[in-house]
């Protein structure tokens, strides 16, 4: 199969070549009638037209010609997007909240970052946890809305590695801009050896940090598997030294930065659903080194 995007990409091309033949259609026949109907030619008299059946006929039926080979090109396109009974190799539950994204693979959990074989069919059963939001990575493929109760599928396939960037694509609140996917394509043995990693409970034990997560909110909202933190309202955090960015894309991920995060995220996410939490200077280096250090 190739990416459900060239299949929008194909029809996008056919329909606007469609388009760009009755426009230039249109146009010569307009600047025809100007010409040919010119005042300057008739001399005063008012043009006369006779009815002509046979070019009535002509424009009705050409574009409901155009227009059902074009809906006949939809329907082939839209079971190619929809995998065409092509079996997935893989399902990942993708989760949208305000304002990050949720992609579980058989319950390992993580944030903001989609890793997926290259060449390989996956499904994603797409949910919300709120409102509606929209997942759309348009170099893999279309949109599809998130609905709070119910779940909708989307098709996904890479031709090659890389990364590629998304956007949530349904106004969902005051930070839907920093709403930002990450699709990571990797090689087959890449991405097991990935997936591998992230399934392992926490990396690091008994730092600091680790104190200061564990004593603190931190944990009424986070996950860190292998600890005592099992909140579910925030991003699960068991590896989350691994990610590129913080925040679904406000922040790239590094210790410093973090550290910046925990002490103020509304400066970097106003409206973000993380609050500031009360930490001496000291426990904010810790926290960052851990988190830092969860890879
Ligand atoms: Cu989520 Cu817009």
């Amino acid at each position: 199969m190739r990416p459900p995007a060239d299949a929008i990409g194909t029809l996008s091309l056919i329909v606007g070549g469609i388009a760009l033949l009755i426009f230039i259609g249109v146009e010569a026949a307009l600047l025809y009638a100007i010409w040919r109907y010119r005042a300057s030619r008739s001399a005063g008299e008012a043009a006369t037209f006779d009815r002509n059946r046979r070019l009535e006929i002509a424009w009705t039926a050409a574009p409901a010609l155009i227009l059902a080979v074009i809906f006949v090109l939809t329907l082939g396109a839209m079971a190619e997007i929809n995998g065409a009974g092509i079996a997935p190799a893989m399902r990942i539950t993708g989760t949208g909240h305000q304002w990050w994204w949720e992609f579980s693979y058989d319950g390992t959990k993580i944030a903001n970052e989609l890793h997926i074989p290259v060449a390989t069919p996956i499904d994603l059963d797409l949910v919300s946890a709120d409102v509606i939001h929209s997942f759309w990575v348009p170099e893999l493929g279309p949109k599809m809305d998130m609905l709070p109760g119910s779940t909708n599928h989307l098709r996904l396939f890479a031709r090659r590695t890389g990364s590629f960037e998304g956007q949530c694509a349904e106004f969902c609140g005051v930070e839907h801009a920093w709403m930002r996917i990450r699709v990571i394509v990797e090689s087959q043995s890449d991405f097991e050896t990935w997936l591998a990693a992230q399934r392992l409970p926490a990396a690091v034990k008994g730092s600091e940090g680790e104190r200061v997560l564990l004593s603190n909110i931190c944990v009424n909202c986070h996950t860190i598997r292998g600890t005592a933190a099992a909140g579910t309202a925030g991003p699960d955090l068991t590896h989350v030294g691994a990610r590129a960015t913080i925040g679904a894309g406000v922040l790239p991920n590094d210790v410093a930065r973090m550290r910046a995060w925990l002490a103020d995220p509304q400066r970097y996410k106003p409206g973000s659903l993380m609050p500031r939490v009360p930490l001496s200077d000291a426990d904010l280096d810790a926290l960052a080194a851990y988190l830092g250090s969860l890879r």
